[in-house]
């Protein structure tokens, strides 16, 4: 792959124009979305898919999320919208909800690994929305990182893991989310979960009507969650919030350590602290920018204190299962 130069433009509309042109071209662009960037590129066009994987280092089974501008455009993308996908749609579009539907032979077996469904979702952020209107097709984007790396919430993430790789970044500032999109299998009458969120399961139920499902043998969870994932330079330790608070942890004399917290810290501080107070949906939010702080930080073994398994909870320590994870 040979180098190109990587512009990163404020998201307003003249650079919005522009990246829609690239995409039109068959190129890709980052642009920012309420969850973490994507890597943009043309949903129909299979030769664009394949430049995703190669810029990402992403192996070819990983299936890529379609983005629309609006339910209007899904005729286009799934076969069918189900009873279930049109309640999550009515509650939650535009916003950070993925439907896994059937395809139609238009979406390219390059975006989806080769299955018969495919993931789509309606962003809400506004410069992805005026990027999908600009362009008026859909687009297919997976994360912004390089495979197996910490989520982009921030454009220079996309610079550092795609500079030289891909010609522009969309800068929209900070996501607000932070973590990616809830996934949900709804194919059927009861919604299966295959990526938490920060949409939590609790109320994915409540629109859904229908109690949420773990993804069984019939339908495995999405192909990504097997891989090695969100994984920084450094070594992640999890560290529940009694250790943080009753100084335990302050006595812990690893080289270079490093701590993300919320509970109040007592002992000896390591050299790299971020402590995020406030309600799980802020730690969410600073999660994937504190593991890249850490690393850029020089830290070898980042202490990240855990918080309780439920509600936006359950999408934290999904993913700080498998930054650990080794
Ligand atoms: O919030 C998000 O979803 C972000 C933004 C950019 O929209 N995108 C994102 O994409 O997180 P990515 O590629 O990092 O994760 C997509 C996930 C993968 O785990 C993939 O396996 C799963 O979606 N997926 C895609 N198509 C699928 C399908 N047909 N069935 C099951 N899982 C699928
Ligand atoms: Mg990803």
């Amino acid at each position: 792959m040979s180098p190109v130069r990587t512009r990163l433009l404020r998201a307003g509309p003249e650079a919005v124009a522009e990246a829609a042109a690239l995409l039109r071209a068959g190129a890709l662009v980052a642009f920012p979305t309420e969850t973490v960037y994507g890597l943009g590129a043309r949903a129909f066009d299979p030769a664009a898919a394949r430049r995703v994987y190669r810029a990402k280092g992403r192996p070819s089974d990983n299936p890529l999320i379609v983005h629309v501008a609006s339910s209007g455009d899904l005729p286009r993308v799934v076969r069918r919208v189900t009873p279930l996908a049109r309640r999550l749609i009515a509650a939650f579009w535009p916003g950070p909800l993925t439907l896994v539907l059937e395809k139609t032979a238009r979406v390219p077996a390059a975006v989806t690994g080769g299955r018969s469904t495919v993931a789509v979702r309606c962003p809400s952020h506004p410069a992805a929305r005026a990027l999908l209107r600009a362009l008026g097709e859909p687009i297919a984007a997976p994360s912004a990182n390089r495979s197996g790396r910490p989520s982009p919430t921030a454009a220079a993430h996309v610079r550092r893991d795609l500079g030289g790789r891909i010609p522009l970044i969309l800068d929209g500032g900070p996501c607000r989310r932070g973590l990616e999109s809830a996934i949900v299998d709804a194919r059927g009458r009861r919604p299966v979960l295959l990526r938490p969120g920060t949409i939590s399961p609790e109320r994915i139920a409540r629109a859904a009507g229908a109690p949420v499902e773990a993804p069984g043998r019939s339908a495995p969870a999405a192909p990504g969650t097997k891989h090695r994932h969100y994984a920084p330079t450094c070594r992640v330790v999890l560290v529940p919030p009694a250790l943080v608070r009753n100084g335990a942890l302050g006595r812990v004399k690893t080289p270079r350590a490093g701590l993300v917290h919320r509970a109040p810290f007592s002992g000896k501080r390591p050299s790299f602290v971020r402590r995020v107070p406030g309600d799980v949906s802020a730690y969410a939010r600073a999660l994937f920018s504190s593991l890249r702080e850490a690393e850029a930080a020089g830290v070898r073994t980042l202490y990240v204190e855990t918080v309780p398994d439920r509600g936006v909870g359950r999408a934290v320590m999904d993913r700080l299962r498998r930054a650990a994870a080794r």
